[in-house]
């Protein structure tokens, strides 16, 4: 018998937590307006088997924040494009955590197809860290098998895969699975504090916002230095995929999402119209793919108010991650959480601040220990879609409207969602503003 198939069928509690999901499940969409248990997770302290997918540097974080929650929890089943990355994450984790590790070799999986293995190999939670070209796809398998998961921003990186994420939301509620979703600011003390002040009128009527992320950029995993195992042209991409719009939406999409992110909450909406520009000065050749090196967009949103975003990826120029607001009565660094109405003090909050890399696990965790509804799939796709947004204002240099952003038909990856590494990928093209047009015919 597998390890597998021993943790499934040897444990009373797990027996009655899969007897008690297969019925939330059918029941599902009737039971929020039923007064029954919405339990998917029977008892409070049933182990929760977490299966990686994408075993790269926040996948290997991540399964260190949900180790961390108090708790039954082991990591079962790891998946990964490469071995390499595989074995690198696997073999951090078994000497950081012990038997709270318990992935025989006939749990380890290698390859495009390893997230169905994983999600079929018997977890109950699974962690999508991968390229976020891949998320529609395998969190759209995940909660078809009934999986909890938590998954990392962006959730998509085009419109047909932000619709994807948002049906999949729907049928994750309707099956009452829990959805993390890798946005952890909201999962921050002083982020939740200082919005809630602001949206309880703080500083009045908040008509602008200015928000960053400025940096240096990131690694790049060129054609001279990958490893033996990367040898086609789609093997290159999905190692180097920072580069690729198909895989990781532009630097726009992949970092500053955070940024966009607090002030669509802060807002309780989302941008309705963009227009921006961009381009890329420093990143020039091969290994650096096709996406931009800095944007600056204007964002409106339904109310008239406007969002100022700015983010880049050269070396050696002003660094900033952050967000500010400025109202009718004062101002905000949202960021620095910090309040400066009229007339009043200067308010900052310091609190001890658990980290919420950490809580963002805790909470969810909870949830699902609970039965409690816990879905943060919504503002995730939302969030993805207005960085996708500001991505298509750039490369366009066109006001782009997120109604037409969101009904876009243009799918950036393979056609088939069956590629294999044999496939031969996009053909990288550097947008041209004037000439590209981003977001093609309304679906
Ligand atoms: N919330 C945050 O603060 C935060 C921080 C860092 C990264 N992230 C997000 O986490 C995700 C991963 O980023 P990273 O820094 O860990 O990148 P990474 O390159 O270190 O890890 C990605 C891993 O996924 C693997 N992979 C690629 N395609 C795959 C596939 N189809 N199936 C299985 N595995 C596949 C890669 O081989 C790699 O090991 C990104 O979406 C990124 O935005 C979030």
């Amino acid at each position: 018998m597998s390890e597998n198939r021993k943790l499934e069928s040897n444990d009373p509690s797990r027996r009655e937590f899969l007897k008690t999901s297969s019925v939330a499940v059918v029941g599902g969409s009737l039971l929020a307006g039923l007064a029954v248990p919405r339990s998917v997770h029977a008892a409070g302290d049933d182990l929760i088997k977490v299966g990686l997918i994408g075993c790269g540097g926040r996948g290997s974080d991540a399964v260190r924040n949900a180790l961390k929650v108090p708790g039954a929890v082991k990591l079962t089943a790891v998946g990964d494009a490469f071995q390499y990355k595989l074995d690198a994450s696997l073999k951090s984790l078994q000497r950081a955590f012990g038997d709270k590790i318990e992935v025989p070799a006939e749990r380890q999986f290698v390859g495009l197809d390893a997230y169905k293995k994983v999600i079929d190999s018997g977890v109950d939670l699974v962690i999508l860290t991968t390229p976020p070209g891949f998320r529609p796809m395998h969190f759209k398998y995940a909660v078809e098998k009934g999986k909890h998961v938590f998954m990392e921003k962006p959730v998509a990186v085009d419109g047909p895969g932000v619709r994807s994420v948002l049906e999949t939301t729907r049928k994750a509620k309707e099956k009452n699975l829990g959805v993390g979703v890798g946005l952890q600011r909201h999962h921050h003390a002083a982020y939740i504090e200082t919005i809630r002040r602001l949206q309880d009128g703080a500083i009045g009527h908040i008509h602008t916002a200015r928000v960053y992320w400025n940096g240096d950029g990131v690694w790049v995993r060129g054609r001279k230095d990958a490893p033996a195992e990367v040898k086609t042209e789609m093997q290159y991409q999905v190692n180097n995929w920072y580069y690729f719009n198909w895989l990781s939406g532009d630097h726009i999409c992949e970092q500053h999402i955070h940024n966009l992110d607090v002030i669509n909450w802060l807002k309780k909406g989302y941008p309705i119209k963009a227009q921006g520009m961009g381009g890329r000065e420093f990143r020039k050749g091969d290994d650096y793919g096709e996406i931009y090196d800095h944007h600056a967009v204007e964002f409106e949103y339904e109310d008239g108010s406007r969002m100022f975003s700015f983010c880049r990826h050269i070396p050696h120029c002003w660094v900033q991650v952050s967000e500010h607001v400025q109202g009718s009565k004062g101002k905000a660094d949202i960021s620095g959480a910090t309040i400066a109405a009229d007339g009043q003090d200067v308010w900052k909050f310091r609190p001890d601040r658990p980290d919420p890399y950490d809580q963002e696990h805790v909470d969810l965790f909870a949830a699902i220990r609970n039965g409690a509804p816990y879905n943060e799939g919504e503002y995730g796709a939302m969030s993805s879609m207005t960085s996708i947004l500001g991505r298509m204002a750039t490369y366009s240099g066109k006001v782009i409207e997120m109604k037409d952003a969101l009904a876009s038909p243009i799918k950036l990856g393979p056609a088939d969602d069956g590629f294999t590494w044999q496939t031969t990928p996009p053909v990288p093209q550097v947008a041209v503003p004037g000439v590209t047009d981003p977001v093609g015919k309304r679906a």
